[in-house]
This record gives structure tokens, sequence and C-alpha cells, in this order.
């Protein structure tokens, strides 16, 4: 979601790859589940406010689902709560612990959304980036790191809490069980609260399996793990998500959410809930949706990075999640952007091809905090978890515009 881009969309209804979602349906057991929840279910309870922490069915499924992932018992009761959307845990997170001046440490480049709901708090975002520690250029996601004394220098007594996008967005890097680890040891030595927002969890690549902050010794007394029911099963219209952790840290969050929005809606949360508990039986087997994500994803990732490479657009190549950090800078020459009076150039490139193109991505600039935008690039974040036939439009779109003319020298 990015407001400044909404109207433009609505106005000129270019294809989108700029918000993160596919363009095909989510799975058929989920959709029979809701279809046979309302058909079924006669139950007048169905049509009413859930439990304020989250349908009971629909917990334990998350419990069930989440324990083997994070090697502990989870109480469905008292460690679960279901949200609207991952986004609303990480906004319950920051009205139950965030004060005016509270600082809150989390890495560049970000989830657009971070820096708001921090900043609507009165909360002060304290970016640490994640960059190549030899200077290079990034050829991939999981060259990029962190400076460990740059993270240690970040901590200090107004620090509340650190949040770890991982898989991060907009990057595609996945954190090391190292990196984790680190983070982890500052976090006990300044006695800091994690929120570990996990919503790429599904969306790996290989090399670097997906490591969960919880499952890590003495993590699970100061973590909140924030999950996307959306981006599990390519659902995020019907905004459900969830966190896990322990009571202490949740309950503020479920007062939090009684007092907003009473609760959840019941029948996506059953529906959720009866299609959680047939993954849950094919965990980790050929069938699992959950794997299914990963290998069509990583085909469609590599086919966007081909067209990008044979176009001479520099891409760090992400290693995890749905999005590509792409660069024009090098072909940016090729069109006429003076019909763009948008000084940022990444804002520039990026309206320009929604209303000459009908094509929209995300400028990069949008994923660095408000004093630390760079203009000097033209970089576009692109989601690529997109059907064959639309990529291939994609395609004919980005490369009938970047062509090199015949006659230009
Ligand atoms: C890092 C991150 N956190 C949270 C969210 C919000 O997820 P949801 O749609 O479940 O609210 C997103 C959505 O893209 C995201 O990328």
């Amino acid at each position: 979601m990015c407001l400044e881009f909404d109207d433009l969309v609505a106005q000129y209804n270019p294809i989108d790859i700029g918000n993160g979602f596919p363009n095909y349906n989510p799975p058929k057991h989920l959709l029979d589940a809701l279809r046979d929840v309302t058909a079924n279910d006669t139950s007048w309870r169905l049509h009413q406010y859930a439990d304020f922490r989250g349908d009971p069915r629909l917990r334990r499924a998350i419990a069930k689902l989440s324990e083997p992932l994070i090697k502990r018992h989870i109480d469905a009761d008292r460690e679960v709560l279901v949200t609207i959307g991952a986004i609303q845990a990480l906004d319950l997170v920051t009205k139950s612990f965030v004060n005016p001046g509270d600082e809150v440490i989390f890495f560049s480049p970000f989830f657009v959304q971070y820096e708001q709901i921090i900043r609507l708090e009165g909360g002060v975002p304290i970016l640490v980036p994640l960059k190549t520690l030899n200077g290079q250029k990034p050829r991939e996601a999981n060259d990029l790191s962190f400076d460990r004394k740059e993270l240690e220098a970040a901590f200090n007594n107004r620090t509340k809490m650190i949040w770890v996008n991982n898989p991060n967005n907009p990057t595609g890097k996945s954190f090391t069980e190292e990196e984790l680890t680190f983070i982890g040891q500052l976090c006990e030595k300044h006695d800091v609260i994690i929120i570990s927002d996990e919503v790429g969890q599904w969306y790996n690549y290989g090399g670097q399996p997906h490591v969960r902050l919880a499952s890590l010794p003495g993590m699970w007394k100061r973590t909140i793990t924030v999950v996307s029911g959306g981006k599990t099963f390519s659902n995020i219209g019907w905004r459900i998500g969830w966190a896990f952790g322990p009571e202490e840290l949740l309950w503020g969050l479920a007062v939090g959410l009684s007092a907003s929005v009473l609760a959840v809606p019941t029948p996506t949360q059953v529906a959720f809930a009866m299609a959680l508990e047939v993954e849950i039986e094919r965990l980790n087997t050929n069938q699992s949706y959950f794997s299914w994500l990963s290998t069509e994803s990583m085909a469609k990732r590599d086919r966007f990075l081909k067209i990008l490479n044979e176009m001479g657009v520099d891409a760090i190549k992400p290693n995890a999640g749905y999005f590509i950090v792409t660069n024009f800078t090098n072909i940016v020459n090729r069109i006429d952007l003076s019909l763009e009076k948008d000084t940022r150039t990444g804002f520039q490139l990026a309206l320009w091809l929604i209303r000459q193109k009908g094509l929209s991505a995300f400028p990069g600039n949008l994923f660095y905090p408000t004093d630390q935008k760079d203009d000097s690039e033209f970089v576009l974040r692109m989601c690529f978890i997109k059907t064959d036939a639309l990529i291939d439009k994609i395609e004919g779109i980005l490369k009938n515009t970047f062509a090199v003319k015949a006659n230009s020298s």
C-alpha cells in the first residue's frame, strides 16, 4: 500500500506489480472451506463476535502448526492472538509498548508502514542499514548484512524494542542464525523486546533456510512473532494475521484488539482454521501448499530476473519473499521522463510508468527513512508472484518501453 499511489492506480488501472499480492486464487481447499462453513454451519454463533483473542479452533490450528517450527509447546488459549492482518499485530504492539520518545530499532530498507506505525504513537524509529560488509554491490539479497558495531550503537536506555523483518521486505534477505543470535544477545543485554515479522516465511529459495527467531535459545520469553494469514494462503484481502509469544507480552495486544475492533470476523477465521488443519497434515510433503509457494515463486523469480538481465537492469536476486529490488539507472536514458516533474528519481520513473505504460511498481525511495532517501538512482520494487500470462505481458511492456531504438547512437 502506498497512499501516494492508490489514487493513481484507481485512475489508470495499471498492471499492479507494486503491491505484494498474486493475481491468482488462494488454494481450493480454503475457498471450499469458506463455502462449506457458511453453508453447513447453521449455528447463529458463526455470525456473531468471535472470542476477542481469536476463534478457538483457529488458535489451536495456529499453535499446532507453529509448535514444530519453533520447537516448543504453545498454549493456544494464552499465547496466540488472531488479528486483522499482520499489520494490526504491528499496530497493537506499538500501542501496547511504545510511549512518546521510546526508540524502536529496525533495519533499512524496510516495509513502508513500519515508520508510519511507530511515529503515529510518538515512537522514534532508529534505522540500521542492511548493506554488504565488503563495500561491493550486492548480487543477491543474502549478500546484505548489518555492521555489528552499528547495531550495538543503536541500543540505549530509550530502546523499547527491535523489529526484525525476516525475510526482509523489500530486498528478500533471509537472516542467518548467527545474525539472529547476535541480535538476540543485544536484546538480552538491554532487556529489549523483539518483534519478529515473518510474513514472508513460506517464500524461501534455498541456500539460507528460514530461521525463526523465537526458536533460538532463550528467545521465546522476549519475542512476539507476527504472521500474515494473507501471505500464508495468497489471500491478503481476507485480512487475517496472528501473533504468538508469551502471555505477558501478548496480553496488552489482546486488550488493544478488544478495545478497537472487538474481534476479527468469525466466518473467515473458521475457514482459515479448516484450511490450516489440512496443511498441518501435509507439512513438508509434496502436497503442502507452503512447499508449492516456494517452488512456484522461485520459478517466477527466475523468470523476472532473466527479463531484467536481458534488458540491462540491475537487480538484487531475492533469496526469499516475493519482491525484487531493481535499478533502472543504466537504461533510463532510453525514455523521455521530462513529462514527470517529481524530483524523486524512483517516484519520477514509477509515475511515468503508470501514466504512460499502465504498469505500477513502487519507487525504491519509499523503503528508506524520510530523511535518507537516495534520489540519485532509479530504483523500483516489483512483485513477481504473477501468472505466466501476466509476466508475458509485463515483459512485453518493459522490453518495448526500454528497447534501444535502431537509429539511436
Ligand atoms: C513486512 C510486512 N509486514 C506486515 C505486512 C502486513 O501483512 P498483512 O497483509 O497480513 O497485514 C506486510 C505486507 O506486505 C509486510 O510486507
